[in-house]
C-alpha cells in the first residue's frame, strides 16, 4: 500500500473534476507536528492561474476528494493537510513487517552500472584522503543493489604510473632487487613496510635527482611494455600491496567484485588510441600525442601585454594526453582504456566514479574524450560523484600531530581505540571486533551524512558518541532492541511477529516511527536521485529517534495486556529490520549488544 501515491491519485481525480490543471499536483511530508502527516500546497498556484482565493480552491479540493486512509483539513491560508488513520499506519507497518524488502518499491527501469571507487594505489599506502572513496561508492552500490540494478563494483588500482618506475628505481638503489638483475646476486626481502618506505624516500627523490626521476620514468615505460625483470618486480610488489589493501578495505565493509586495475586496460590501449586517430580527433604536441576536448566557450584567449608572453587562457580547459613525450601511458589514457574496456565486457548503462572532486578535470576529459570518439556510446551516462576533504578541527586537511598525512590505517586505529575506551566504560573491556564495528559505523556515519561533495571536520569525539546523529547511536538503537527481543523470546517465534499483522499503532509516538518509516523509505529515492546518502543518514536518524522516545515511554515487556505486548513487541521487531536495510546501505553492523 503506497500512502503517497492513494493520496496523489485521489488529489488528481479532485483536480480532474473541477478542471484544474493535474500537473499542479504537490503532496509532500509535513513538518507541522504529529497532527499533520502530508500537505498539499497546490492552492495557492491554482488560485492565482484562476483568479481565486487559496481558501476557496483548497475547500473545492478537499470536498472533492474521494479517499478513505487519512483525515482531511483547510489550514489558513489555503493548505491541505492529511493525517493518515491509525489503522492505515498499522496495515502499512505489518504489510512491511512481512516481507523481506520492507515494502520498498524497486525502480521502474532497472540498469546496469559499474562502479568505480576504492582507487588504492600500489605501492604507495592508503591514506585519509583515501577514506571516502570506499564509504561513499559501496553505500552506493549497495543503495543501487536494494533497488534492484544490476551493479558491478571495480576498485581500480592505481597500478600502472610512475610511483611503479619510482619505487623499482628506489629499491634497485637500495639493493633490494639485485637477483633480478645478477643471478649471481640475492635479493633482500621486501616487505609492505620496505615499500612504504621506499616509495616515499623516492617521491622526494625525484624533485631534488633529475636523473634518478629520468630513470624512474623510464622503468615506468618498462613495465607498462612488459620488460624484464622490471615486469617480475613489479608483479611482486603489486602482490604485496593488494594483499594489504584488500585487508583495509575488508575493515571498511567494502568488497568488490572486479579488483582490476589501471594496469588491466593497458591491452587495450593501442585499439584506442587508434580509434582517435583514425577519426582525426589526435594531433602532436611537443612529442606527446593529444586529443582537444574544450568547447567553444571554453579557452578564451587572454590578450598578451608583450608579444613575447605566453598565450593565457581564461576558463582553460587542457587537451587530454593520450601519449607522453617519452611513450608512457598517461591517467586519461587508462581511464579512456577503461571505459572502453567495461563496454567490451560488461556494456553497463552507467558508470559512477566515486573520487577526490579536485579530479574532476580528468573525469571531465576523459568523459568528453569517449564520447567523441564514440567509445562510449550517446546514451551511456558517465558520471562523477566527486567528494570534499576530511579536514581537522582547525579547517585543514586533516594530519597527523607532526603534520603529515595521517594513513588509513592510523585513522581506522584511532577510531576503534576511541570505540573501545568507550566501550570500557560501559563495562565491556576487550572486544576489539565490537569495537572496529563501532569505530567504521562511527566513521562512515560522520561522513555520509554530508554531502559528498562538501568539506567536512573529522570529528572523533562527535562521531563516536552514542547520542546524537552518530552511527553509534544507531548501532545503540538496534542493539538494545536486540536484547529486548532476547528477553522476550522471539526467536522461535519469528514467523508469529512477522506475519500475524500485530503491530497496532495507538499513540503518538507509535505514529512518529511509522511517519518516519515512510520518510526513511522515500530517502533511498532522494538519494538514488540527488547521488548524494545524506538524506538517508538523517531520516534514519529521525526513526531511531523516534523509536527511542517510545521505548522510554513505554513499559514494553511489563505490559500486562497480551494485544498490547505483542503489538509493541512486534513494532520494536520491525523497527530493528528497518535499522537494519538502512545500515545495510550505509554499510557498518548492528551489534547485539553494546
Ligand atoms: N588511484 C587514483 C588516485 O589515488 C584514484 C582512481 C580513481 N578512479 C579512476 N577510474 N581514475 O588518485
Amino acid at each position: 500500500m503506497n500512502l503517497k501515491k492513494i493520496l496523489w491519485e485521489a488529489l488528481e481525480k479532485s483536480f480532474r473534476h473541477l478542471g484544474y490543471d493535474t500537473d499542479d499536483v504537490t503532496l509532500a511530508f509535513s513538518n507541522k507536528g504529529d497532527e499533520v502527516d502530508y500537505q498539499c500546497n497546490s492552492a495557492f498556484m491554482i488560485a492565482k492561474k484562476v483568479h481565486s482565493s487559496p481558501e476557496v480552491v483548497a475547500t473545492a479540493i478537499i470536498s472533492n476528494l474521494v479517499q478513505d486512509i487519512a483525515d482531511v483539513s483547510f489550514a489558513k491560508p489555503g493548505f491541505i493537510n492529511f493525517k493518515i488513520k491509525n489503522e492505515i499506519l498499522s496495515k502499512v507497518l505489518n504489510e512491511a513487517n512481512s516481507n523481506e524488502r520492507l515494502n520498498l518499491e524497486k525502480v521502474d527501469k532497472p540498469i546496469t552500472v559499474i562502479m568505480d571507487y576504492g582507487g588504492a594505489n600500489v605501492a604507495k599506502e592508503l591514506h585519509i584522503g583515501h577514506l571516502r572513496s570506499p564509504i561513499i561508492g559501496e553505500s552506493f552500490a549497495r543503495l543501487y543493489k536494494l533497488l534492484g540494478n544490476n551493479v558491478i563494483t571495480d576498485t581500480h588500482l592505481g597500478d600502472w604510473g610512475l610511483q611503479m618506475g619510482l619505487t623499482i628505481a628506489q629499491l634497485q638503489d637500495d639493493g633490494y632487487v639485485d637477483g633480478y638483475f645478477d643471478s649471481n646476486k640475492q635479493n633482500r626481502q621486501i616487505t609492505l613496510d620496505t615499500l612504504n618506505e621506499e616509495y616515499p624516500k623516492a617521491s622526494k627523490r625525484k624533485n631534488e635527482d633529475a636523473e634518478f626521476k629520468l630513470k624512474a620514468e623510464t622503468y615506468t615505460k618498462y613495465i607498462q611494455t612488459h620488460k624484464e625483470p622490471y615486469w617480475s618486480i613489479y608483479e611482486y610488489i603489486r602482490n604485496i600491496s593488494v594483499e594489504k589493501i584488500k585487508e583495509n578495505y575488508e575493515k571498511l565493509n567494502c568488497y568488490f567484485d572486479l579488483w582490476y586495475g589501471e594496469s588491466t586496460s593497458d591491452k587495450y590501449i593501442d585499439t584506442v588510441i587508434k580509434m582517435f586517430i583514425d577519426k582525426g580527433l589526435t594531433r602532436e604536441y611537443q612529442g606527446a600525442l593529444v586529443v582537444d576536448v574544450a568547447n567553444e566557450n571554453e579557452n578564451i584567449p587572454i590578450p598578451k601585454k608583450n608579444p613575447d608572453d605566453p598565450q593565457l587562457y581564461k576558463n582553460p580547459m587542457p587537451p587530454v594526453y593520450l601519449k607522453k613525450s617519452n611513450g608512457a601511458d598517461v591517467y586519461d589514457t587508462t581511464d579512456i582504456a577503461t571505459i572502453y574496456q567495461r563496454n567490451l565486457e560488461f556494456n553497463p548503462d552507467k558508470i559512477m566514479y566515486f573520487v577526490d572532486k579536485r579530479q574532476n578535470i580528468h573525469f571531465e576529459h576523459c568523459f568528453r574524450a569517449v564520447k567523441m570518439a564514440g567509445i562510449s556510446p550517446e546514451n551511456q551516462i558517465l558520471q562523477f560523484v566527486g567528494y570534499g576533504t576530511i579536514n581537522g578541527k582547525d579547517g585543514k586537511p586533516f594530519k597527523t600531530r607532526s603534520g603529515d598525512t595521517i594513513k588509513l590505517e592510523d585513522v581506522i586505529n584511532l577510531i576503534q581505540k576511541s570505540a573501545s575506551n568507550k566501550l570500557e566504560s560501559n563495562g565491556i573491556v576487550g572486544n576489539d571486533d565490537l569495537a572496529l564495528k563501532i569505530g567504521v559505523a562511527a566513521l562512515k556515519f560522520g561522513d555520509l551524512l554530508n554531502d559528498p561533495n562538501k568539506d567536512y571536520v573529522f570529528d572523533l569525539d562527535k562521531f563516536i558518541s552514542f547520542e546524537g546523529k552518530t552511527g553509534p547511536y544507531i548501532q545503540y538503537t538496534g542493539a538494545r532492541i536486540n536484547s529486548l527481543l532476547k528477553k522476550a523470546e522471539i526467536d522461535d517465534k519469528i514467523n508469529f511477529y512477522e506475519n500475524l499483522n500485530l503491530i497496532d499503532i495507538t499513540d503518538k509516538n507509535q505514529r512518529a516511527i511509522a511517519i518516519n518509516f515512510l520518510k526513511l523509505q522515500e530517502s533511498y529515492m532522494q538519494a538514488y536521485k540527488t547521488s548524494s546518502i545524506s538524506q538517508i543518514c538523517a531520516s534514519l536518524f529521525d526513526f531511531a529517534s523516534s523509536y527511542s522516545k517510545f521505548y522510554n515511554d513505554t513499559r514494553i515487556l511489563t505490559e500486562k495486556d497480551d494485544k498490547l505486548r505483542n503489538s509493541y513487541i512486534a513494532l520494536s521487531y520491525f523497527v530493528l529490520k528497518v535499522i537494519k536495510q538502512a545500515s545495510f546501505v550505509l554499510a557498518f553492523d548492528i551489534p547485539e549488544k553494546m
